[in-house]
């Protein structure tokens, strides 16, 4: 993502502690405590300038959110649109968003074992060069890292432009046994529902006809099991 540099970045996030958490490591096995409920929390890994999470924060307001980007300048923009998208619902607090700086490397370090209930991969850089495939946000190096912090129901919702991290991604979950399900190569194929939420990137490929390709990962064995019992013909559970 190219970034515009923004002077202060980092003296703007210091003064916007409702919205963001400087030090993340300090809240890991807490953040429903610094919440204050007990709600599901989805993260959304990679969040650029903020608009998915801060859309889907205002559409689910029983759901916590946390949004999560490597650079100060992107935290800064999420935080504007945040609060622009508040004001325009006539709306004063983001008590169920927080936005948080950090490298997806070491998400160990932020969120304790079972803590997420969804984890969204929003058009994640492909690294398209094989010696930076481990770089990938869907390598089983970094899903690793995802299933651990997520709960027994949890699940990825993976959406990119990228056909080729697409099909390296599905071999990545699928080496790992993960379940997959509502797999789509044109998510706007049939136009999109009103539940969708796009995107500063997709509307980007949205408008330049690419299409967008998604899938659900079951990542939990509870989700597991609740979706083999959920199918028409469910034989007893294969064991994984
Ligand atoms: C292509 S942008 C997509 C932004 C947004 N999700 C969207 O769909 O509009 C990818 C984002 O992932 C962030 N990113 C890439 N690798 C990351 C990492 N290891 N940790 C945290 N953020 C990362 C980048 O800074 C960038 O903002």
């Amino acid at each position: 993502m190219r970034l515009r540099g923004k002077r202060g970045a980092k003296e703007l996030l210091a003064e916007q502690t409702d919205l963001v958490v400087l030090e993340p490591e300090q809240l890991k096995g807490k953040w429903s405590e610094a919440f204050g409920n007990d709600r599901p929390i989805y993260v959304e890994l990679g969040m650029g300038k903020g608009q998915f999470i801060s859309k889907m924060s205002l559409k689910y307001p029983d759901i916590n959110f946390i949004g999560v980007d490597m650079y100060d300048e992107l935290i800064a923009r999420g935080c504007e649109k945040a609060r622009l998208f508040r004001e325009e619902a006539g709306m004063q607090e983001a008590s169920n968003l927080r936005l948080v700086r950090a490298n997806v490397e070491f998400l160990e370090q932020i969120f304790a074992e079972g803590e997420l209930e969804r984890v969204y991969l929003n058009f994640s850089d492909p690294w398209p060069k094989k010696k930076h495939a481990r770089r990938r946000l869907t390598h089983s190096r970094l899903v690793e890292k995802y299933r651990y912090a997520l709960s027994n129901t949890g699940e990825i919702h993976f959406k990119t432009d990228s056909e080729t991290l697409f099909e390296f991604s599905l071999n990545s979950f699928a080496e790992m046994g993960l379940q997959m399900r509502n797999i789509s190569l044109n998510l706007h194929r049939d136009g999109i529902n009103e539940e969708h939420v796009m995107t500063e990137y997709e509307e980007k490929f949205m408008g330049k006809g690419m299409n967008i390709h998604r899938v659900e990962v079951l990542v939990g064995d509870q989700a597991y099991k609740q979706y083999r019992s959920s199918l028409p013909h469910n034989e007893p559970y294969a064991s994984r």
